[in-house]
């Protein structure tokens, strides 16, 4: 078997093209040199999530955008976090060797706390436990497998050395029984602009989402925000974000018409928009009847996922003994 890439995805809906770009994409080029691991975060989601059938139908909602991207569940591993018994216990015994000041530095509750006191209020209010401890279950999450590499995005960069220390405190005391894993930080997540320049991201509303509906995909591709420029007159393609997004989805032929068109004017605004409409449903077309087959059969999905866990559980069970052995649980 070829070393390990593992990722967990947390269960988010509608997945939009800087998700595709910027982290899917990279992840599942993964499986070329590696054997692929992905997995849906739902014990993570659960430090935040408070609405039980959303969250069940998140982790299918992500489970098909995967699937129809192009994880395949013949090559790669995919499976539900919960649905992994070892986790819980091993990420108990990985907190007995992770300092609580390392946690307390971790960034998300860090910031939670300094929310808090910038507001007068206890620091520790309304933060659960769970949320303190995530990145412990992250460590569990990564170490149980023995991965050697885990590409994630850049705010995951502190959960990854965090993982590191623990491993290696592991270690210290017992020997090299834990791998100590390198991450992948997928910095080109940035450079995906959304519809107004700045970063495609939910929060600032500038998606273009890949799994909605023709009419609403067109939509978004319109309001792609652009100067008063007429089309005859020169205009500079760097840094225009129209152009931005064309630039991952034309050829390079008909890209480098389209930038000739920008600097010596006859680059038409409201067409280009439409080529690049067309250009994105062309091509997440198949992926879009996927996610819409895969969405209808949940049973398949949970086939899939299932098999995912015993193949992971697989893994997970020689290391997990040997953890338990160590340290004279067994
Ligand atoms: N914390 C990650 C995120 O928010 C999700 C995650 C959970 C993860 N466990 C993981 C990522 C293990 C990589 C490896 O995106």
């Amino acid at each position: 078997m070829n070393p390990i890439a593992l990722t967990g995805i947390k269960p988010t809906g509608n997945p939009h093209i800087g998700n595709y770009l910027g982290m899917y994409r990279p992840a599942l080029d993964l499986m070329k040199d590696y054997q692929g691991m992905y997995f849906v975060a739902d014990y993570h989601a659960l430090t935040t999530m408070r609405d039980a059938q959303k969250l069940r139908d998140l982790v299918y909602e992500v489970a098909a955008s995967w699937l129809a991207l192009g994880l395949d569940p013949e090559k790669a591993i995919f499976f539900r976090q919960s649905d992994i018994p070892e986790i819980p216990e091993f990420a108990w015994i990985l907190a007995c060797f992770t300092s609580k000041g390392l946690l307390n530095r971790a960034h998300a509750y860090k910031d939670a706390v300094d929310s808090n006191l910038s507001n007068n209020h206890d620091p520790d209010e309304g933060i659960n436990s769970g949320l303190f401890y995530y990145p412990v279950l992250m460590a569990a999450d990564i170490l149980l497998y023995g991965s050697a590499v885990v590409p994630v995005g850049l705010d995951q960069k502190q959960h990854i050395e965090i993982t590191r220390d623990i491993a290696e405190a592991f270690n210290r005391t017992y020997g090299d029984v834990l791998i100590v894993p390198d991450g992948i930080i997928q910095e080109s997540v940035k450079k995906v602009p959304g519809l107004d320049g700045r970063k495609m991201s939910k929060s600032y509303d500038n998606v273009i989402p890949i799994f909605a509906t023709e009419k609403k995909v067109r939509k978004q591709v319109m309001r792609i925000v652009t100067d008063s420029k007429r089309p005859e007159d020169p205009k500079d393609p760097e840094g225009d974000n129209l152009f931005s997004l064309l630039q991952f989805f034309a050829t390079p032929e008909r890209l480098e018409e389209i930038r000739q068109l920008y600097i010596n004017g006859g680059a038409a605004y409201g067409e280009l928009k439409k080529e690049l409409a067309d250009l994105i449903l062309d091509e997440f077309g198949e992926a879009r009847e996927k996610f819409n087959a895969l969405i209808a059969d949940k049973a398949q999905l949970d086939q899939i996922l299932d098999e995912g866990a015993q193949q992971a559980r697989a893994i997970a069970k020689p290391i997990l003994a040997k953890a338990r052995k160590v340290t004279g649980i067994d």
